[in-house]
């Protein structure tokens, strides 16, 4: 399957704990491209953390962020692994961007996984935010509509990081974008 066309990056998406970060840089070590965590990125080029981001400035100042960042991502250079944060692919317009510039790749995990590795996670506003695993099911149920519009589902419960790279590698190779 060719995409014809498509730009040579990849975004990994999915709920927080899900393995974007590990994953990605796996794969872009392997393939040979460059990683970028979208957070790391973010707090680095305006020098403070995400949860003091969202102590000081709020939400919605953190999201305005992404999707600039987002956007600037796509002005640079090619063959780039992106680890997106949870929320990003929730923002329309964010999909937009994601959309026409990524090949998208869903880390499919299931809650009760998830918020076993989440949950002592002070550095995640969101955790802080929805302290119970009833409201932080809800959000993640919510979000789940938008990570499925992603090209590539893998559900990555019972693999390990190595085999979620392999696959996402697979893919990669069958959408033509890499040899
Ligand atoms: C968020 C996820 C975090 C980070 C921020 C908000 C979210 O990234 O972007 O705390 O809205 O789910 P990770 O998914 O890498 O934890």
């Amino acid at each position: 399957m060719s995409l014809g066309g498509k730009p040579s990056r990849l975004a990994l998406i999915g709920f927080m704990g899900c393995g974007k970060s590990v994953v990605g840089q796996r794969v872009a070590r392997q393939i040979g491209w460059t990683f970028i965590d979208c957070d790391t990125y973010i707090e680095k080029r305006i020098g403070v953390s995400i949860p003091e981001i969202f102590e000081n400035f709020g939400e919605e100042y953190f999201r305005t962020l992404e999707t600039k960042v987002l956007l600037e991502l796509t002005e640079g250079g090619e063959r780039l692994v992106l680890a997106t944060g949870g929320g990003l692919p929730t923002q329309e317009r964010n999909w937009a961007i994601l959309e026409k510039n990524f090949v998208t790749f869903f880390l499919r995990v299931s809650f009760p996984l998830l918020f076993e590795r989440i949950r002592e996670s002070p550095q995640r506003p969101l955790v802080k935010k929805y302290p119970t695993p009833q409201e932080l099911r809800r959000l993640y149920e919510q979000r789940i509509p938008f990570y499925e519009r992603a090209h590539v589902i893998i559900d990555a419960d019972f693999l390990t990081e190595e085999e979620v790279a392999e696959k996402i590698i697979f893919h990669a190779r069958d959408y033509g974008l890499i040899k």
